[in-house]
């Protein structure tokens, strides 16, 4: 008999819906042997698809862009809390869990009418611990830091739609960054936009502010053929019925494919530095947690970078966001050093150089070095840069090929590309102060 098919629902951060449907239907082919996954719509924020119990634990162990893996449950029109309790209270529940497991309830809306999501929250909540305790004399009770149980449900104007999570703690806590910088890049977007970049594995990569190394990891795991989920579990773990079978075989794999790649050789050609000796070290220690070879990492201000490798090939960047942390190794006073202490001071007084919260001429002197370091020194490769400053071509004196909204959280960022061309000068003013060819 052919196993039972689900529809089930993938979040991602918004912008990467595409590249999320193509990595499932790349998982479907490598690691289950065809076409598991039957594509759903992709709309903003996440992607449907149809399959079994097999694509669902493989789309949560396999996915590098997916935030979760929901499985549908049921869905309803609603005008008022009380149909949304109905819904809720009319399915099987208990066929998933039992009263003695701990469980949360999250609401998310597009338009809904209603006046009090939280009280929706609660409904939906008193629906399943009313049938549980119906059906058996206790109910389950609430934990909204580590349930065991979650069940998401997602209003439309209208429409009501209950689901119950497989992930567990969102996929992105891959399980080996401990070490985090002051603004570290989710590892799903961080993979989302790998892949955007068109990336493959043999091309040099590039990261001259890495912090913790969330791209050098995300890229280097893709060419290991390491799964993002292997050091981890999941939410489906603790659930009444899911495939077993099916998961040892794919979790079994998966290790094995780990340890090959603890004993790989491979020249990566995966670079990164940054201006920290200290998020150096982090990243080092999350590399090696990882279970990744040794990389090139270096201690340079992005100002004076080089390529790093004789090919061209792709840079990738995350710079410091005026909202979030500050650019560092700026200004014109002084040397920076570091403290030793996670924090690097000007060898002058210091003035408020660490907590300013919008960009200054100091910005914008470090932006423009950054622009003229790549038009001078990366003849051909593409460069791509992640920022919440849609104003930041202008201030690198570049002009970019193309610009991809994304989010980071929810902060809305751009993602800039921009192609290095050999021998141009069509971007490269004489005078660094000229206004910027347009
Ligand atoms: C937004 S964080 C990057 C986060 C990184 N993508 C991650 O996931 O951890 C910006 C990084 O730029 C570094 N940085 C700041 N100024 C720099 C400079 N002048 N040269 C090189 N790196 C710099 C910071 O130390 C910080 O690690």
């Amino acid at each position: 008999m052919a196993p039972p098919l689900f529809d089930w629902f993938v979040p991602c951060p918004r912008g990467l819906e595409a590249p999320l449907a193509a990595e499932l239907a790349e998982i479907g082919q490598r690691h289950l042997g065809g076409a598991a996954f039957k594509p759903g719509a992709q709309v903003p924020g996440g992607v449907h698809f149809r399959g079994g119990w097999a694509a669902g634990m493989a789309a949560n162990l396999h996915s590098r862009i997916a935030s979760r893996v929901l499985l549908k449950i049921a869905h309803g029109p609603y005008r008022s809390e009380n149909d949304i309790y109905e819904l809720a209270y009319q399915q099987q529940w208990e066929q998933w869990f039992t009263p003695n497991q701990t469980m949360r309830v999250d609401i998310t809306a597009i338009k809904s009418p209603l006046r009090s999501l939280e009280f929706a929250t609660l409904r939906v909540k008193d629906a399943v611990c009313d049938r549980l305790r119906e059906l058996s004399g206790s109910r389950p009770s609430i934990d909204t830091a580590q349930p065991d149980v979650r069940v998401f449900a997602f209003l439309t104007i209208n429409e009501c739609t209950l689901y119950l999570d497989t992930s567990g703690d969102p996929l992105f806590k891959r399980g080996w960054r401990l070490d985090k910088g002051a603004a570290p890049l989710r590892e799903n977007l961080a993979a989302g936009i790998l892949r955007l970049t068109g990336w493959t594995p043999g091309t040099p990569l590039y990261d001259p502010m890495c912090g913790s190394g969330t791209f050098l990891a995300e890229a280097a795991q893709v060419a290991l053929n390491i799964a993002p989920g292997v050091e981890r579990r999941f939410g489906f773990e603790k659930l009444k019925q899911y495939d077993v079978n099916a998961w040892q075989k794919l979790k079994v794999a998966a290790v094995d494919a780990k340890r090959a790649a603890r004993n790989s050789r491979a020249d990566l050609q995966i670079f990164g530095s940054d201006i920290s000796g200290d998020m150096l070290d982090k990243a080092r220690a999350n590399l090696d947690r990882a279970g990744l070879p040794d990389f090139p990492l270096k201690q340079i201000d992005a100002r004076n970078m080089t390529p790093p490798a004789d090919a061209s090939g792709i840079l990738v960047a995350n710079p410091p966001y005026g909202e979030r942390i500050e650019v560092r190794g700026r200004g014109p006073r002084g040397e920076i050093r570091d403290t030793g202490r996670g924090r690097r001071e000007r060898d002058e007084e210091d003035d408020d150089a660490f907590t300013r919260a919008q960009p200054d001429p100091a910005d914008t002197e470090f932006f423009i070095s950054f622009g003229n370091a790549l038009k001078q020194r990366f003849p051909g490769w593409r460069a791509y840069v992640l920022t919440s400053d849609r104003k930041l071509p202008g201030l690198m004196r570049l002009r970019e090929s193309t610009k991809t909204p994304l989010f980071n959280g929810a902060l809305e960022c751009r993602l800039f590309r921009f192609d290095l061309i050999a021998g141009s000068v069509r971007n490269r003013p004489a005078n660094p102060d000229a206004p910027r060819e347009e």
